[in-house]
């Protein structure tokens, strides 16, 4: 087993680790070394509005080391984002191969690309050469099979990639079965570089068995595990993080001030909390009573007093 203390990286989840989100997530709980964001969405021809890159500006990322996500096919557009970024201060940038919406895979984007090496390389031929930073990529098995990954790591060796974060399923599964441990070994043994395990890591024991079966691992990514227990990357690191609930009621809050302040109605502001205890309610169990509870809130009034009898249960 290794001896270094894993590095844990806060997995994009687009709908939910915004910026805002990100900060307080922080700021309340400890644990995470950096962030991935969620994907900044292509704009035809370059032509984005600034309003896109507001989740990654540099005043509402104080808190937590971020690296920008990508799922540009473009390489022009790509390298023009990538320019604005740099201005922004980044160092680095993540494209995204794993995307599994069909949305976006029709397009040969996301994990629709992985069925297409050969445009992969072309799109790094053209773009790494020019790009005046990092790039890491994050990625799927395959978008149908798992041989797609594994036949396009080695073509890969010859790039200069920061790393490669894999995610062990097909795009085709969405978020069904459980990641591929077997898979992720294989894809382990056909690159040289860095490799970030993603997949599942949903409590301390899971950590642990993994990091037994890949002792050379030492970046993890965490999504859905850290969204259902916040405590999650800190008890990984063995971290004392006092006053637990008291932590949680005051993220809790902070986020939904922060996002009435922001979203117009309730019908947006529940909304987003809503994406949040999709998760979040495995705190609270039982958890499809509590999630059903949350669910059926229409009002502010009525979801306050929903969060308020779940917090007072616990105390
Ligand atoms: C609602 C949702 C949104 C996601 N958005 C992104 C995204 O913007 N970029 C990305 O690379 N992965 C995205 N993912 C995938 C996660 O980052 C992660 O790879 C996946 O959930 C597996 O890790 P986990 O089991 O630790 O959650 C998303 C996943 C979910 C469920």
């Amino acid at each position: 087993m290794t001896e270094k203390t894993p590095q844990l990286i806060l997995a994009p989840i687009r709908g939910i680790t915004d910026c805002h989100f990100r900060s307080l997530f922080q700021r309340h709980f400890p644990g995470f070394d950096s962030a991935l964001a969620p994907f900044v969405n292509p704009q035809r021809h370059s032509n984005f509005q600034p309003k896109q890159l507001k989740d990654l500006l540099p005043e509402e990322n104080r808190e937590m080391v971020v690296v920008p996500q990508f799922l540009h096919t473009d390489p022009d557009d790509f390298l023009i984002l990538a320019g604005r970024l740099l201005d922004l201060g980044y160092t680095q940038v993540n494209w995204n191969l794993g995307c599994p919406a069909h949305m976006v895979t029709r397009k040969k984007r996301g994990s629709g690309l992985l069925p297409h090496p050969d445009l992969i390389l072309a799109f790094l031929d053209q773009v790494m050469p020019r790009l005046p930073m990092k790039l890491s990529i994050k990625t799927r098995l395959g978008l149908e099979e798992k041989e797609e990954l594994l036949h396009l790591l080695p073509r890969l060796d010859d790039y200069p990639l920061e790393e490669i974060i894999i995610h062990g399923r097909l795009g085709r599964q969405m978020y069904r079965g459980e990641a591929d441990r077997e898979a992720f070994a294989l894809c382990l043994e056909q690159s040289r570089h860095p490799i970030v395990y993603n997949g599942d890591i949903n409590s301390v024991l899971i950590f642990q068995e993994l990091q037994e079966q890949f002792p050379t691992i030492d970046r993890w990514m965490i999504g859905r595990g850290a969204l259902a227990n916040p405590f999650l990357p800190g008890e990984i690191k063995g971290l004392e993080v006092p006053d637990r609930l008291e932590r949680l009621e005051r993220f809790h809050r902070e986020l939904y001030h922060c996002y009435q302040e922001m979203l117009s109605g309730p019908t947006h502001l529940l909304g987003r909390m809503k994406q949040l205890w999709i998760y979040l309610s495995a705190s609270f169990p039982p958890q499809q009573k509590t999630w059903k509870k949350i669910k059926k809130c229409h009002t502010e009034v009525q979801y306050q007093q929903v969060i308020e009898s779940l917090f007072s249960a616990k105390k």
